[in-house]
């Protein structure tokens, strides 16, 4: 990413836990003149606008009203709020960075993305994770994949409880998934447990691409530990990610990995005996390396980078919204497929998805 050169009036629309981040993030950018925070929370407001010395406002309105130089906001409201939110920014010309999911609905994530290109206003989506420099090296490894697993699992925060575990954490893998795969889904299979309210709260998706590419995606918020681990089985070769730990090591098919499997190959054709061979020994296995630009190292800041680029230049953000569409899309079919999965009873009979919730529910209450 090129450096920005002069420095662009930004403000930050809805400052709750997200949002605080996005205000502080700008304030810590030489390419970013934070001038304003709005929360209908004006406490709130206040208390971050002097944690971060700009001003503060309840509303959009007053925000354009008053300062009027703005030329980009990271909208950070609660997801059904995003359309409303952003529309009018958008309309004004004012380039918006929209927290993910792009908006609650598939037809609300595509009517917004269509109304931002009918303003021909820069519109990028929060997928933060492709900022991830472990998500970047492999990006940059440009593979072709055919098959793709991803566990994003951790325990219980108590946040977000209005949207499921899908909405909440696997969009954040099906963004990635369909940036790898490069190819539009085929079939959706998924189960999925909600144990606290409503929404899943555990889900297990099994996605095929039309490409032949299929992605297995778990994602829970009631697990005992945290993990976010990529695997990626390509064409070129094998790639594993820790996103948390920002590691990950490659097998690529090198000539040398080729060769050593080949003569494997030979050996047990033969009948040889190989069990007292060490595997892992054998091949070529290589550290990631996860150099970044200087200064792109915290993924908020190169995503707020990117965004001020594409609002100085006008050219297609980093993250669009027509992906922001197809991750809320994709999301809505695994959400769809857990309600469609069916098991049989012990009694032949058979269950839904939210037979075995209430039954669940039931089994807590008593
Ligand atoms: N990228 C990520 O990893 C990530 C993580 C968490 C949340 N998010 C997303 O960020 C968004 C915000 O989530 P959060 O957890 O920060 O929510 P939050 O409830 O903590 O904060 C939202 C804030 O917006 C304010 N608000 C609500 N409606 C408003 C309006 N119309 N105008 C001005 N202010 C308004 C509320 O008063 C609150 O302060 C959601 O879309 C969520 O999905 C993204």
């Amino acid at each position: 990413m090129n450096k920005i050169e002069k420095s662009v009036d930004v403000a930050v629309v809805g400052v709750g836990r997200m949002g605080r981040h996005h205000a502080r993030t700008y304030k810590q950018m030489d390419a970013a003149n934070l001038v304003a925070v709005v929360d209908h929370d004006i406490e709130r407001a206040e208390t971050v606008a002097d944690e971060y010395g700009c001003k503060a406002y309840r509303t959009v309105e007053e925000l354009m009203e008053k300062e009027p130089s703005l030329k980009a906001v990271s909208v950070a409201v609660p997801t059904v709020y995003h359309p409303e939110t952003a529309k009018p920014l958008l309309k004004a010309g004012i380039a918006c960075l929209v927290e993910k999911p792009l908006a609650g609905s598939v037809a609300e994530a595509r009517g917004l993305a269509e109304f931002a290109e009918g303003c021909g206003t820069v519109l990028q989506v929060g997928h933060t994770e492709r900022f991830n420099p472990a998500v970047r090296t492999v990006a940059a490894m440009d593979l072709t994949p055919r098959y793709i697993e991803v566990d994003r699992v951790s325990p219980m925060t108590f946040r977000s409880l209005d949207v499921g575990v899908v909405m909440d954490m696997m969009i954040h893998d099906l963004d990635i998934i369909l940036m790898f795969a490069q190819s539009p889904i085929k079939k959706v299979d998924a189960t999925g447990v909600s144990v606290l309210g409503e929404h899943e709260d555990v889900c297990s998706a099994r996605i095929v691409f039309e490409s032949g590419c299929v992605a297995n995606l778990t994602a829970s918020r009631l697990a005992l530990k945290t993990e976010r681990k990529l695997r990626v089985f390509s064409e070129e070769g094998y790639v594993s990610l820790n996103y948390a730990s920002r590691s990950g090591i490659a097998v690529r098919s090198s000539q040398s990995n080729v060769n050593i499997l080949s003569q494997v190959r030979q050996e047990l054709s033969e009948g040889k005996d190989l069990s007292d061979l060490d595997y892992t020994e054998m091949i070529n296995i290589e550290e990631l390396d996860m150099e970044v630009p200087s200064g792109e190292e915290d993924p908020l800041t190169a995503q707020a980078t990117a965004f001020l680029q594409a609002a100085i230049n006008g050219h297609q953000p980093a993250v669009t919204a027509l992906e922001g569409y197809a991750a809320v899309d994709a999301a809505e079919r695994v959400v769809q497929a857990i309600k469609e999965h069916k098991w049989v009873g012990r009694d032949s009979s058979i269950i839904s998805n939210e037979d075995i919730n209430a039954a669940m529910r039931q089994t807590e209450e008593k």
